[in-house]
């Protein structure tokens, strides 16, 4: 399959491609466009043979569901059973934007959609470019990032490209995505809502808006409740190719022995870092900053880099463990853990 890779650039070109996937869509293809969470791998939510493609596309396991994206509550509400007073409120406060709720499903969703599971996972997008898809294609879209199972979320088209060209019919380039990291998952489906996976929307506001804590379920933190509700909390997502070390100082001395070894090495340190390499010892440095909330933004761009760089192992200066630190050190756990499956 050839994929279309269409820029957009200016009023003209947004219309034009947005008319041109929404056709795609339409007519049950697989189209990766812009969120302003990372980009997604979208198809119509209620076609099972469409849905059906964005697995193909990604490898991903048929045992993990995806989330389905509409531009209007009452859209949104349309695919789930049940409306509680706490998803009314999380809708009001931070729809549209980086938030996802899992509700119990209503029948019109396809079982593939959810895995064969009872709820649905809901969001409604922010980024012009993403609306602008689901409006013309009049569709709800099932979308998950838009990466090769288990790898690294795109925040370009040209990370999209890399791991799907081929395997998808279109990819809409609206430049890069602004947040960097995927949704924050709540599910509402129980008496007390959970937090499935911390991301780009706060913990905390949420929790400010809930009137109370969510419960979390993290099979990475190793906490006792070791519910599995969610395959994406599998440990092995968003990894890298080359395997990840974390140093508490700026990884400066890890990355003197790793290169010692022989291997060339990704190296993350914090602006704050006084350590300098020499240019061409093996090492390709990416300076990340100090404020989460730009580290979030370039997180993925420089895991990306890196691999384009080909290099055989990554040192992470580890962040502030401190709570506005907490999705990102989430997403640097799980790129850990990939080779410890
Ligand atoms: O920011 C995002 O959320 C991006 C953009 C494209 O919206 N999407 C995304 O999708 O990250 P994906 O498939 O890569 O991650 C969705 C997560 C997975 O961990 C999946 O297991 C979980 O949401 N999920 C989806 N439906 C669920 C459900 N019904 N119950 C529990 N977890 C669910
Ligand atoms: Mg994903």
């Amino acid at each position: 399959m050839k994929t279309v890779c269409l820029r957009i650039h200016d009023e003209a070109s947004f219309a034009e491609a947005v008319e041109r996937a929404a056709k795609v869509l339409r007519e049950g293809g697989v189209v990766a466009f812009p969120t302003e969470t990372v980009y997604g791998l979208g198809a119509n939510a209620l076609d099972a043979e469409a849905v059906a493609r964005i697995f193909t596309a990604k490898g991903r396991p048929c045992n993990n569901p995806l989330i389905v994206h509409t531009t209007s509550i009452e859209g949104a509400r349309g695919l789930c059973a049940t409306w509680p007073d706490a998803a009314a409120r999380l809708a009001e406060a931070f729809w549209p934007g980086p938030l996802t709720m899992v509700l119990p499903k209503a029948d019109c969703v396809p079982s593939i959609v959810t895995a064969g599971g009872p709820t649905v996972a809901l969001r409604i997008p922010r980024h012009p470019v993403a609306r602008a898809l689901i409006e013309a294609s009049m569709l709800p879209l099932a979308a998950p990032s838009a990466n090769l199972s288990t790898r690294i979320s795109a925040v370009r088209a040209d990370h999209v490209m890399r791991m799907l060209d081929g395997r998808i019919e279109m990819v809409l380039d609206g430049g890069q995505t602004p947040g960097g990291l995927e949704s924050t998952v709540v599910d509402l489906s129980h008496a007390v809502p959970r937090l499935l996976r911390p991301g780009l929307l706060d913990t905390a506001a949420l929790e400010a808006v809930l009137g109370r804590k969510l419960a979390e379920v993290s099979e990475v933190s190793g906490k006792p409740n070791a519910a599995f509700p969610s395959p994406g909390m599998l440990k092995k997502h968003y990894a890298p190719l080359a395997p990840v070390h974390f140093s508490n100082d700026d990884g400066f001395e890890m990355v003197q022995r790793i290169l010692a070894q022989g291997f060339r090495v990704g190296w993350m340190p914090l602006e704050s870092s006084q350590s300098e390499v020499t240019p061409d010892l093996g090492v390709e440095r990416v300076v990340m900053s100090n404020e989460p909330i730009t580290y979030a933004a370039h997180l993925y761009e420089a895991l990306h880099a890196l691999e384009v760089q080909g290099v055989d192992r990554i040192v992470i200066q580890r962040p502030p463990m401190t709570d506005a630190w907490q999705a990102i050190q989430d997403r640097l756990q799980r790129a850990a853990a990939a080779d410890e499956e």
